[in-house]
């Protein structure tokens, strides 16, 4: 057993900031930023939550693969901002789509979420546990977001996506994940429900921090690596693939994996100019607008590849 995509869908706010808001709030410019990120505007909720704008992407994913919300066995949900810990986002979405057969969890893998969420659920799938598995993205990084420092505020946006993973015959693929917990601080935020928080929230450590340069030789580094790995473990090469779906972090770390790799940066394809980065939302935001496109037809094969905070990463082969 396999499990395949039958419906995706994605969410997000209406509003927005360009990149002119931002040189409102912190010392920068337009052109900073699109030369340095590839990034013209972000979404930044306003009423919406991770719950909210993860119920309106799963809606959309169901509808789109024509599943009823009965029969999920499980909703997972990926998110590093989730508005209430208890109870989880994917209880909150189960309550709200009455998919009262699911079992429902959160997972916290940052950027890499989604990826490690479709992992998993192609284990479940694989052993027979469940067979219709809603995995979503959520997030809403505006909220950790340390809107004092230009290094990091420019670069993340809020939304959700969601896809809809069904257990079938077929032809089984790989999937890749690594972390490594040493290098955690480069991109860190403390929890705000800790003794000491009122210190830590002064000292902004409550926020996000990030050491960009760091991460970007992080991912420029490991993407290529975990992408080579992947196609090691199958019979294809990656002349045989048709979209490397990465997570939008940056246009510049993405043009250099396709150039390190030596593919042609037309199989990459990019919203992060619309989106800003939206961690474990980047890679369902991007295959939903794909799908809504016409750009995706069955029987493609994809690469989507996550990295970020922990550190981790991993790639995942899927057929369209
Ligand atoms: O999902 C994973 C999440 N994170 C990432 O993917 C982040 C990966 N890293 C990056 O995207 C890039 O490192 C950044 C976009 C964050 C920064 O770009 P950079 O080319 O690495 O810039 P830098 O940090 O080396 O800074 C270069 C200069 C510095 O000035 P000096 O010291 O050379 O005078 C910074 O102070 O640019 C300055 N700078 C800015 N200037 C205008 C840093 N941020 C800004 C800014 N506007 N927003």
């Amino acid at each position: 057993m396999r499990g395949k995509i039958c419906g995706i869908g994605a969410y997000a706010p209406e509003n927005f900031y360009d990149n002119h808001d931002i040189a409102k709030i912190v010392e920068t410019s337009d052109e900073w930023i699109r030369e340095r990120t590839g990034i013209v505007r972000r979404h930044i909720a306003d009423e919406d939550t991770t719950m909210s704008m993860a119920v309106k992407a799963a809606r959309a994913a169901l509808e789109n693969g024509k599943v009823e919300a009965k029969e999920l066995d499980l909703i997972l949900t990926a998110t590093i901002t989730p508005n209430t810990i208890i109870p989880c986002v994917s209880c909150e979405v189960q309550k709200a789509l009455g998919a009262e057969n699911a079992t429902c969890f959160d997972m916290s893998a940052a950027c890499a979420g989604f990826v490690f969420a479709y992992n998993a659920a192609q284990a479940y799938i694989a052993s027979g546990m469940y067979r219709t598995i809603l995995i979503i993205g959520s997030e809403t990084l505006s909220n950790i977001v340390n809107w004092e420092d230009r290094g990091s505020c420019i670069l993340f946006g809020d939304g959700a996506g969601a896809a809809v993973i069904r257990g079938e015959e077929g032809e089984v693929f790989p999937c890749v994940t690594h972390s490594d917990g040493t290098m955690g601080e480069v991109l860190a935020c403390e929890s705000r429900h800790q003794k000491g928080w009122e210190e830590k929230e002064a000292a902004k450590q409550t926020y996000l921090s990030m050491n960009g340069k760091e991460v970007f030789k992080f991912a420029v580094k490991k993407v290529p690596e975990v992408i080579e790995e992947l196609l090691g473990r199958t019979d294809y090469v990656k002349e045989d693939i048709d979209w490397f779906v990465l997570h939008q972090a940056n246009q510049r770390i993405i043009e250099s994996v396709a150039k390190r790799m030596k593919i042609d940066i037309c199989k990459f394809p990019m919203n992060i100019s619309e989106f800003g980065n939206t961690s474990s939302a980047s890679i369902p935001i991007l295959l939903d607008e794909m799908n809504r496109s016409g750009k995706l037809k069955r029987g493609q094969k994809i690469v989507i590849a996550g990295f970020g905070a922990g550190l981790s990463w991993g790639a995942s082969l899927l057929e369209w």
